[in-house]
């Protein structure tokens, strides 16, 4: 069977094909399939919204059963902000050096830097029929940035248990912390059986 992932961030590629691998599942990016959507406007004011409505749109263009996810973060001192907005925090187009300095001008002089990531993923089926599941990552944000791996708010985020940024670790000890790791596993378990019917 074959599995769209409607993303095109190569980063999260690689962290959903590395926990997605299930048996006779053959996982396919939005870039290698012409003629699909470019990018889903992602204006529902919640993670669950947004990616339901990737996983809808890009299976209706494909007729592909079809896996989104939409996550961010959200930090306890700023109302739980940025949110859904965590890409374009700082301005479109999204900016990663610039929404970390945003983000520590925010937190300037705060004590309380508790903040989780959270992730939904969203499954959409070629008949309409659409299942969500979440996983969040508690943490907290540091005062300057740390470390050369992963993407986005990586480098400020220490996750609850350890003393290192996500960009310190490695992608496979982020992948056992994360937000995307805990949604992608509940994914696995939850759908594992419609996902691989033959294996
Ligand atoms: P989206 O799910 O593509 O809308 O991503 C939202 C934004 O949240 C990204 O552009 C990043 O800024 C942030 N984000 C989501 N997941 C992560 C992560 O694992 N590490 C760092 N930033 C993340």
């Amino acid at each position: 069977m074959t599995l769209l992932i409607a993303t095109r961030n190569h980063h999260k590629l690689d962290e959903i094909r590395q926990i997605f691998a299930l048996p006779s599942l053959r996982l396919i990016a939005a870039d290698e399939l012409p003629g699909l959507p470019d990018d889903v406007v992602e204006d529902a004011d919640t993670f669950e919204g947004n990616a339901l409505k990737k996983a809808r749109e890009l299976c209706a263009a494909s007729g592909l059963w079809t896996l989104a996810d939409d996550s961010g973060l959200e930090v306890a001192a700023l109302d739980n902000a940025p949110g859904v907005f965590s890409a374009r925090y700082a301005g479109e187009p999204c900016d990663y050096a610039a929404n970390n300095a945003k983000l520590l001008r925010a937190l300037d002089g705060v004590t309380d830097r508790r903040a989780r990531f959270r992730c939904v993923i969203a499954l959409c089926a070629p008949d309409g029929r659409a299942w969500t599941v979440d996983g969040r990552c508690e943490g907290r944000i540091i005062t300057e940035t740390r470390g050369e791996n992963g993407f986005g708010y990586d480098p400020l985020f220490v996750p609850d248990g350890s003393d290192k940024t996500f960009s310190e670790l490695d992608s496979a000890v982020k992948n056992t912390l994360s937000h995307r790791g805990h949604a992608l596993r509940n994914a696995a378990d939850a759908w594992r059986a419609w996902l691989t019917p033959h294996a």
